[in-house]
């Protein structure tokens, strides 16, 4: 339930952190050939751990970059940490272990090595004078498209 304080809204269900789990469109989509997401597994082992009020789990429709399914957002309040390519079991596991042991740490803890590989940025940068032309030319080409 969310209240005022002031101008700025407040929650009464604070989480330590979010992590969200694509289920979208290919992520989890055996039928296409992807891994699956064991959902009604991780529901369970979820509420067996203790962590639904402390680590917030969602699954979520397409998180955008589904060439690297299946994904997965991990949050707190200092940003996200985003992970492709999670294929099995045993990285479900690690993440609900992970998950856990920050919940007894009362914090988001740094992911498990084993992730390392795992993590990709989503955000296009733009980085060389050339890059910072072509987004302003598209930039502009959006804006004139949209009026
Ligand atoms: S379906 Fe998971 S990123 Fe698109």
């Amino acid at each position: 339930m969310l209240t005022m304080s002031g101008d700025v809204l407040k929650t009464k269900r604070l989480v330590i952190g979010q992590i969200s789990m694509c289920r979208g469109c290919c992520c989890g989509n055996t039928d296409c050939g992807k891994p699956e997401v064991p959902v009604e597994w991780l529901k369970v082992e979820w509420r067996r751990m203790g962590l639904l009020k402390n680590v917030q789990l969602t699954i979520s429709g397409c998180l955008g970059p589904c060439d690297l399914s299946n994904v997965v957002t991990v949050s707190d309040f200092s940003g996200s940490v985003w992970l492709g390519n999670i294929r099995h079991l045993y990285q479900y596991q690690a993440l609900v272990d992970w998950a856990f042991d920050s919940k007894v740490a009362g914090r988001l803890l740094p992911l498990p090595e084993e992730f390392a590989d795992c993590r990709f940025d989503p955000f296009r940068r733009v980085g060389s004078k050339a890059e910072r032309q072509e987004e302003f030319k598209l930039r502009k080409a959006e804006s004139s498209i949209a009026g």
